[in-house]
């Protein structure tokens, strides 16, 4: 097979794109629930250390991989070993059932957008506006469609001039939204208290749940173990620093997930005293709650406006590498053209994403092991399937091709100075850590335990 011709122009332009992946909805609301949950500061710090180390190891891991086969996902650990290409085919599905629903979310906070961008903001607050919203058969359907369209373009354009391009003008501009909606929510009455219950460790509220949780976000929120970073790995040139890449990575994400926080916690203390229920209330927070928060605030519409702009950003970059992934796929398989790849991919991904739109309206009857659609589709990707990847990855890496071999790939053009740590953290820490995840979330679903 020819190797691939595409290649991120600059470290910078790598670094921002894989943290356009990294930073997304689960950076925005799923992050400060949880840290809000588990602990505050306390969980904040363990998320920190599990970051630098599990994270790293794995992240590192999958990029190098990438950059030493040039293949995706498919062919990259058939390419090192003959007996693992089912270890390509499953890191493959897991992007390819994201990306529709992943859509579906991008469609309503497009929605959302227009909404403030019209001057709409007040209409949202409206009780049952976002159940009337998605419960609709067609016009969620429009909104997805033109989310996956916009995605398409940048996607076609390649991977400089379109994917690349596109971080460096959107991952910039989220780092300054975002401080700004934080600064201006700091200065709300109330929202001191928000930041102490955000910030101040409460030990007494650490659990091994939380652990497991910081595992499990930390997972989903690095775009690990779904052939992105492979997919990404494989355009990084040999002489860039992988290792200082990786924590550059993490930072970005992890900033972004804190800052997230710092706006979301005190706007709903400032709001209503910080009821934890409205807290981990997932989407209906981010599309119910916070609309009637900014609607108390002075200028509300403006940072309403902002604020889904931030989200609609956050989604986009995440969106572009799903399908970035799913297209070098069937590149690599079937040879074709990027841009017929790219109208492909948009129009089966919109066919494919319609149960999980229509599965909270009319096709609200059907739910498989008592999910909606895009539920359903969320737990087998990412409660199922990725801990499985991770896992076999760690195995793969750890005792089929060894460590060394994804050591000698770092020090292609540098030394690679955690080396001994990464070589226990993935062959031993890592794997435990990922069944105790795989068994705890699996548990959950089926009711066994609660999260
Ligand atoms: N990392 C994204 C987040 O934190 C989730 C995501 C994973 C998005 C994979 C796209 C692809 O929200």
């Amino acid at each position: 097979m020819k190797e691939k011709k595409n290649n991120f122009s600059s470290r910078i332009g790598f670094v921002l794109a894989a943290a356009g992946s990294a930073v997304g909805l689960g950076n925005i609301w799923r992050f400060p629930y949880l840290a809000a949950k588990y602990g505050g500061g306390t969980f904040l710090f363990l998320y920190l250390i599990l970051a630098v180390t599990f994270g790293f190891s794995l992240m590192l891991t999958e990029i190098c991989i990438g950059r030493k086969t040039k293949k995706s996902a498919l062919y990259a650990f058939s390419s090192l070993h003959k007996k693992f290409s089912f270890l390509g085919i499953l890191a493959c599905l897991v992007p390819i059932i994201i990306f529709p629903y992943y859509c579906v979310i991008g469609g309503w906070v497009t929605k959302y957008f227009t909404v403030y961008l019209t001057g709409q903001g007040q209409a949202a607050t409206d009780a049952g506006f976002f159940t009337d919203f998605i419960s609709k058969p067609a016009e969620p359907i429009f909104w997805l469609a033109l989310f996956i369209a916009a995605t398409a373009v940048i996607v076609m354009m390649g991977v400089q001039k379109g994917v690349e391009k596109a971080s460096k003008i959107l991952m910039p501009v989220l780092v300054f939204l975002s401080i700004g909606i934080a600064v201006y929510v700091l200065t709300l009455p109330g929202a001191l208290d928000g930041i102490i219950y955000y910030v101040r460790p409460d030990f007494s509220r650490f659990s091994f749940n939380g652990l497991l949780a910081a595992m499990g976000q930390l997972f989903y929120s690095m775009s690990l173990a779904m052939g992105i970073m492979i997919t990404y790995g494989s355009y990084v040139p040999d002489s860039e620093n992988v290792e200082s890449s990786v924590r550059n990575i993490e930072l970005f994400d992890t900033g972004i997930a804190f800052l997230a926080g710092l706006i979301i916690i005190p706007s709903v203390f400032a709001f209503s005293g910080g009821d934890e229920s409205v807290l981990s209330s997932g989407p209906s927070l981010m599309f119910i709650t916070l609309p009637n928060v900014f609607a108390s605030m002075k200028f509300g519409n403006v940072i309403g406006l902002v604020f889904f702009v931030l989200v609609l950003f956050a989604a986009l970059t995440s969106s572009i590498s799903l399908m970035e992934t799913i297209v070098s796929i069937i590149q690599d398989k079937f040879h074709l053209k990027r841009r017929t790849t790219c109208l492909i991919v948009l129009l089966l991904s919109v066919i494919i994403a319609l149960p999980s739109s229509l599965g909270f309206g009319i096709w609200s009857g059907i739910t498989p092991l008592g999910m909606s659609f895009l539920d359903f589709f969320d737990f087998v990707s990412n409660s199922v399937l990725m801990p499985f990847v991770a896992l076999f990855t760690c195995i793969f890496v750890g005792f089929i091709v060894k460590p060394t071999s994804i050591i000698e790939e770092v020090e292609k053009s540098s030394p690679f100075k955690s080396q001994k740590l990464y070589t226990i953290l993935i062959k031993y820490v890592a794997p435990v850590l990922i069944v105790l995840i795989l068994l705890s979330s699996v548990a959950n679903a089926f009711g066994i335990i609660t999260l």
